[in-house]
């Protein structure tokens, strides 16, 4: 159960009750470029933190006409689940088709996501730095994937080759309005309550490994303790079949033209069918947390009675 949640005091915010508590809040926001309301945007930074999902039920980023012929799963290169493109350097891997086109989209969608979050996200705005984006145009329901790239079964999100020491992982999702489906999704337990279970399942870290990987260029810096660990609940979560059968969960719909966000290294999620998406990354310091408290970062730590990062 998460914590409970203050009375609100802005008006058009509501907040889903489910069995496991109010685990989805909605803002009224339908545009990506501010200024936004300060009131919504404490709320919005107190709910991420707490470890719920903000929807932008009226925000859609919408596409060009030209940009009509980037809406196919067929513009995937074999095999591949996603399109991702890097806002630094304007490269796009994972589609060889319409490069240009296919950049100057994501780069639009980058730079909106940015601006709303830099703007309604106050705390944030000075500190946030923007990861990698991906495109999703295919439908996830049905492919064939390892069970530790099957997005389908419940994680917390960790990244295998980009160690990241110990902040957070803030994620922006919009379904595009021309999609035939919502995005359907679980929304697992509270993450201190997925730590405490699979703790003393986790292998102690192992800081000689981690300077090798960077040394042989298998990851881009060194892996933290926290790193090491997060990807190893990440693994150890998808992996656990019986995990997977009996967890508890919230079953949650984002419709085409709808937008939400999450810390998605806290909330614990599946992604079971849908189309068409963009998504964006975003890392946040610890310190620039309302409540440190409340990051995976100084859960396991008081968990494992340590220093993780
Ligand atoms: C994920 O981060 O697990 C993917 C979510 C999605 O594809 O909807
Ligand atoms: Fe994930």
């Amino acid at each position: 159960m998460l914590p409970d949640w203050p009375a609100w005091s802005t008006t058009g915010i509501t907040c889903e009750r489910t069995m496991s508590g109010d685990i989805v809040v909605s803002l009224p926001i339908a545009d990506w470029n501010g200024p936004f309301d300060p009131d919504l945007g404490r709320h919005a930074v107190a709910a991420l933190e707490a470890g719920r999902v903000v929807c932008l039920t009226g925000l859609a980023f919408t596409t060009l006409p030209e940009e009509a012929v980037l809406l196919s799963p067929a513009l995937l290169d074999n095999s591949r689940k996603n399109i991702s493109f890097d806002p630094a350097s304007g490269r796009v891997s994972g589609s060889a088709e319409h490069p240009a086109l296919l950049a100057a989209m994501l780069a639009r969608f980058a730079r909106s996501a940015e601006s709303m979050l830099r703007g309604l996200l106050i705390p944030y705005a000075d500190t946030l730095w923007a990861g990698r984006t991906s495109f999703r145009p295919a439908e996830i329901a049905g492919r064939a994937y390892s069970p530790r790239h099957d997005d389908r079964r419940l994680h917390v999100d960790a990244f295998p080759s980009r160690p990241i020491g110990g902040a957070r992982i803030l994620r922006l999702f919009t379904v595009l309005p021309q999609a035939s489906a919502a995005r359907a999704w679980r929304i697992g337990e509270p993450f201190e309550s997925v730590a405490a279970g699979f703790l003393p399942a986790l292998p102690s870290p192992a800081p000689l490994r981690a300077r090798l990987y960077a040394l042989l260029g298998l990851t881009k810096g060194v892996q933290s303790a926290y790193d090491q660990m997060m990807l190893a609940l990440h693994d150890r979560m998808k992996l656990d079949a019986d995990y997977q059968r009996q967890a508890s969960y919230t079953a949650r719909t984002f419709s085409p033209g709808s937008t939400w966000l999450c810390f998605t290294d806290q909330v614990s999620h599946a992604a079971l069918s849908g189309h068409m998406m963009l998504e964006q990354t975003f890392h946040v310091p610890v310190q620039s947390m309302l409540d440190p408290e409340q990051s995976p970062l100084r859960v396991l730590e008081r968990l494992a009675g340590r220093a993780l990062a």
